[in-house]
């Protein structure tokens, strides 16, 4: 079968074709770049509109006790079952650079007398530079490691391991369940930056004892430019889990606006200031789309896609034209990257043919493919006009 009727046939036996019609894009573009900024749902305009006239300009300032204040709580909830998460662990507010401050500082302060941090070698940078200033100001000794040395590394004098699930550069996925054990058997704190894996595969986080987490909102979760990150925090460390930002938000009682700082109970205590609003209830209206999707669904057309495409690329392009970076074994998110010297170009022609994927320094393109709106038509189209461009 050639790629064309491949693509039709894997397409046409997909369980989740259904979901493309509740995304807004654009007709005749091909969109991989839902690993940086998902598409957005068509019920999202409609809600902001609602949002705006009748929530902001109907009931002004009553909308503040009229859902608001409690939906970081509320979209929390609603994020908690993508991550294997009992109700009443995940909170939605801030970036994810902020709640991974939150996060490393708080379980710095758990072990008091742990001496190092310890940072996945591959990080994104936020990552990075939030630990090198979590370490800076508790007086805690920062230490890189690629994750498959982690062994060697821990020890009792570890505090706290940070380490993304799925490496933004090379789509390469970690494997969860033996990092998070190798860490709890060293005695330490794991902190897992899901900013890609989440709305990708089922995650397991109160299965797997999982400490803590973060991640955005904006990738796989389509929730729009700049929507509010979540963070997860196991029920059982909830009471001893002492961040840093003590904003009004995580008090007790912040409307008793007492001078001094109560943290509230449970995974409220994660919240800083004054949600933001706007995005919050963006994200809680794309969330709609995931009610009945099974994750075992997306994570089997995610792998597909992936598979496919790579097929698509192997086929059609001249041997060695590129080099596929990301696994290709299971151990792989949702993205393709592929190394080419001119990277930046080839993939700024891309984008004016209508096939959006991004660049990163140096040299790799990336390529995401978010299963509820991408297609293997999507996969070929892109393949043959990277093709078209190279040969060009
Ligand atoms: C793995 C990872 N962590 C963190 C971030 C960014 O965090 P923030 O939401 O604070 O910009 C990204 C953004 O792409 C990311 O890929």
């Amino acid at each position: 079968m050639d790629l064309t009727a491949r693509a039709a046939k894997l397409d046409a036996e997909d369980p989740l074709a259904h979901l493309r019609a509740e995304f807004d894009l654009p007709p005749g573009t091909v969109y991989l770049d839902g690993n940086s900024l998902g598409a957005p749902l068509r019920r999202v305009a409609d809600q902001m509109q609602r949002v705006v006239r009748e929530q902001w300009g109907g009931r002004l300032i009553r909308s503040w006790s009229e859902g608001w204040w409690e939906a970081p709580r509320r979209v929390g909830e609603r994020i908690a079952p993508l991550l294997g998460a009992a109700p009443g662990q995940v909170v939605v507010a801030d970036s994810t650079s902020v709640n991974l401050f939150k996060a490393l500082v708080a379980a710095v302060r758990l072990a008091p007398g742990r001496r190092e941090i310890v940072v996945d070698a591959a990080t994104f940078p936020t990552d990075g530079y939030i630990a090198t200033s979590v370490a800076e100001l508790t007086g805690r000794v920062l230490r890189t490691a690629d994750a498959d040395e982690l062994p060697a590394v821990l020890g009792d004098g570890t505090a706290v391991v940070l380490l993304n699930h799925v490496d933004y550069r090379t789509g390469r996925l970690h494997d969860m369940a033996a990092l998070t054990a190798r860490v709890h058997a060293a005695g330490a704190r794991v902190v897992w930056d899901l900013c890609h894996s989440v709305g990708v595969l089922p995650l397991a986080l109160d299965a797997l004892g999982v400490d803590l987490a973060v991640g955005c909102t904006y990738k796989f979760l389509n929730g729009g430019p700049g929507a509010p990150a979540f963070l997860y925090v196991r029920r059982d460390l909830q009471e001893a889990f002492d961040q840093p930002l003590s904003g009004w938000g995580g008090h007790r009682e912040p409307f008793a606006m007492a001078p001094d700082y109560v943290p509230a109970e449970g995974i409220e205590r994660g919240r800083c200031g004054t949600p933001d609003i706007l995005s919050l209830l963006a994200l809680e209206s794309a969330l709609e789309v995931w009610d009945g999707v099974a994750l075992a669904d997306v994570r089997a057309k995610g792998l597909s896609l992936t598979d496919f495409f790579v097929e698509c690329v192997t086929e059609l392009l001249p041997p060695g034209a590129v080099e596929v970076l990301t696994p290709r074994d299971e151990r792989r998110g949702h993205q393709v990257s592929l190394r080419h010297p001119d990277a930046e170009a080839v993939m700024t022609e891309l984008i004016a043919r209508e096939v959006i994927g991004d660049f990163r320094s140096p040299d790799v393109l990336r390529f995401g493919f978010a299963p509820l709106y991408v297609t293997h038509a999507d996969a070929l189209h892109a393949a043959r006009t990277l093709t078209d461009v190279l040969e060009a």
